[in-house]
This record gives structure tokens, sequence and C-alpha cells, in this order.
């Protein structure tokens, strides 16, 4: 699925959306460089959460944890060195619990992700476009398809 946003805030509205949709146990594993938009995405997905609190990017602390109708687990790997790293964290409680995980930076850890993860790969454009291409995603798509990119 190939989807596409003119501006931030489309892309934290199709988070939202994302958000609503998604079930504990859920991973999602996000790529795109550096102001791709992973972290406005992010702040989406917390909101289709039912999550009130701010969220703010984890580069320093690593992870962090919100509470909505659900747990989120936030953590971006950008400044981890290996994927042992990233299993040094205790991170298997939330890969294996009953909240939802969204990893940023995760293609260095791709390795350590169980197979249903939900990839979602993030392409800025030369303007405020962004790509976002979602593979193994298991849900309805009626809620995204409003975003679907035109070539
Ligand atoms: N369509 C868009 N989607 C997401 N962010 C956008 C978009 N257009 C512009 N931006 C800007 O790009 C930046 C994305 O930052 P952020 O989400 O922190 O990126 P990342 O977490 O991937 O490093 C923000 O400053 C945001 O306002
Ligand atoms: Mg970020």
């Amino acid at each position: 699925m190939i989807l596409t946003t003119k501006t931030a805030e489309e892309t934290i509205k199709l988070g939202t959306a994302i958000g609503q949709l998604l079930q504990p146990g859920d991973i999602l594993a996000l790529q795109g460089t550096l102001a791709a938009g992973k972290t406005q995405l992010t702040k989406g997905i917390a909101e289709g959460l039912g999550i009130s609190e701010p969220v703010t990017s984890p580069t320093f602390t690593i992870i962090s944890e919100y509470y909505g109708r659900m747990p989120l687990y936030h953590i971006d790997v950008y400044r981890l060195g290996s994927p042992e790293d990233f299993l040094d964290l205790g991170v298997d409680d939330m890969l294996y619990g009953q909240g939802v995980c969204v990893i940023e930076w995760s293609e260095k850890i791709m390795s350590e992700l169980p197979s249903r993860t939900i990839l979602i790969h993030i392409e800025a454009q030369p303007d405020s476009r962004r790509t976002l291409t979602i593979t193994n995603w298991q849900y309805s798509a009626d809620t995204l398809v409003q975003y679907e990119a035109v070539s």
C-alpha cells in the first residue's frame, strides 16, 4: 500500500487512522531518513490509541512509554550500535507484550523483529509531500485509502 501526505498535519491524521486500528501486540517498524516524518506519524498513532499526552522524539531517552487504550512503546534506535544493543534494552517484554511498539530507525534492527511486524517506509519528496509505503498491513485499508498515492 502506497500513500502520500502533503503536510505534517496530514501525516499526523494518517497516523491517527492507523492508531485507531492497531491491536495489542502490534509492532510498527518505521523507516526513513532524518525528518522524513517518523515522529509526526507516531504523534498521530498515539492519538489513535487514545493517548492525550504529547509525544516527543525519544532519540535521547531511546524508549518512551505512553498509556491509552493500550500501552504505546515508542522506541528510537538511532543511537544504538548493534541489534544486540536493542535486545539488551529488555525490549522482549514490549515486543511480545500487550501494547503497541513503534520503532524509529528500525532499519538498524530488522533482524530482531518478528515476521508479523508492520513496515512503514517514509520517503520525503522535494516539496513537503511524503510517500509512505506500508507492507504487512493486517487490517482494513478503508480509512487509509484517502491518502492513496496517485501516479
Ligand atoms: N508531509 C509531511 N509529513 C510529515 N512531516 C512533514 C511533512 N511535511 C513537512 N514535514 C516536516 O518534516 C519534519 C518531520 O520531522 P520528524 O517527524 O521529527 O521526522 P523523523 O522522526 O523522521 O526524523 C517536521 O518538521 C515536519 O513539520
Ligand atoms: Mg524521529
